[in-house]
């Protein structure tokens, strides 16, 4: 019995003077581990009578328990310091002045942004819809019946689909949200919806995944030349500049008569210049909403009439911030963001300026 209590004093004084959880685990393994000092103990317990055996049974065994119960109590106490020290330590002081904000808007996000702004002094409201469609309303509804060629030039990504179901696309465009936006809304419409869009393509001019501004108005009595002031005023507006346009006729499945719009530019060097020079850029398509889709969302085109557009932001961006390639947009890279980011505190306005 002296024994017992001779190897419970050692590792107490042990386990007392420990200071960090290695040492404490090296101790647990030594005293109660599988080859540990307590397990040879009890090994001895066999050689014994069964007298012996009554006394030192029920005594090595809670020789074990609390050697155990030392070490837990003291493995919590450590641990308990280290937090306590990692608290004290890895302090932050709140009331420090920050630097510099080191995330930027992308141009991207600012652009539209900007189109927004532009827009809703318009009267235009900002709708919304997923990026994964239907059949339905990436195609059908706005006029390409099945098997059109047309569904070919838009290098559509399909998903995979369950045998026997209809398979979703990524949108190829955000014409889809005209038709969502017609069938859950009574006219008169205004409408722009903003958001990303999906082409298998890649090249200086063309990402994968790249971002389209739609514009929708359906009322009684609207014209082309209600399409035609508006889209004048928002380049003039977006542009900051009187800028030159000049529609050409086109082909769209969904709008009738169809057009894009040109604004005239100039090259300078690496730069190019809004407004002025010989050229003419692309910028957008657009034309009187066509009656087969009104008719597709259950509006009466006998009553009402309406135009869309649709621009692509990232272009929109690069005229108007210039940058050379496009595929940078998306890299990720923070050089690239720092230079081309905008401070996120400055909201654009129409009051104090766009940018
Ligand atoms: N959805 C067309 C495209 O992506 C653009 C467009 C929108 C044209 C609305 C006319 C009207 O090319």
């Amino acid at each position: 019995m002296s024994d017992i209590s001779a190897v419970k004093d050692k590792y107490a004084a042990q386990i007392d003077s420990t200071n960090d959880l290695r040492t404490l685990d090296d101790i647990r393994v030594a005293a109660l581990g599988k080859k540990g000092e307590i397990g040879k103990m009890m090994q001895g317990l066999g050689k014994m009578s069964i007298d012996e055996k009554k006394v030192m049974g029920p005594a090595l065994n809670g020789l074990k328990k609390d050697i155990a119960a030392m070490i837990e109590a003291k493995k919590e106490n450590l641990e308990n310091a280290a937090l306590d020290a990692a608290l004290a330590s890895e302090t932050m002081d709140m009331s420090l002045p920050v630097g510099a904000p080191a995330g930027t808007l992308h141009p991207v996000q600012q652009v539209m942004e900007e189109m927004a702004v532009i827009f809703s002094d318009m009267g235009f409201s900002v709708a919304e819809g997923p990026d994964i469609e239907d059949d339905f309303h990436n195609f059908t509804a706005l006029n390409f019946p099945p098997g059109h060629p047309a569904r070919d030039m838009h290098d559509t990504f399909f998903m995979t689909a369950p045998e026997g179901e209809e398979k979703k696309v990524l949108r190829t465009h955000t014409s889809p949200v005209q038709i969502r936006t017609m069938i859950n809304e009574k006219p008169p419409i205004r409408i722009i919806a903003p958001g990303r869009t999906y082409r298998c393509d890649s090249d200086q001019t063309h990402t994968p995944m790249f971002h389209q501004v739609e514009g929708l108005v359906i009322d009684k009595g609207i014209h082309m030349g209600h399409l035609k002031g508006v889209l004048m005023d928002f380049v003039s507006a977006f542009f900051e500049t009187e800028v030159d346009v000049q529609f050409r006729p086109h082909h769209f499945p969904f709008t009738e008569p169809s057009a894009e719009m040109d604004v005239r530019y100039e090259r300078d060097g690496a730069s190019i210049k809004i407004g002025e020079g010989e050229k003419w850029m692309e910028i957008l398509g657009c034309g009187m909403v066509h009656p087969n889709v009104l008719r597709a969302c259950g509006v009466d085109p006998e009553q009402y009439q309406g135009f869309a557009f649709g621009m692509g932001v990232d272009r929109l961006a690069m005229l108007k911030y210039g940058m050379p390639d496009l595929r940078d947009m998306f890299a990720g890279d923070s050089r690239w963001l720092a230079h081309y980011g905008f401070n996120p505190l400055l909201q654009a306005n129409l009051a104090t300026g766009l940018s």
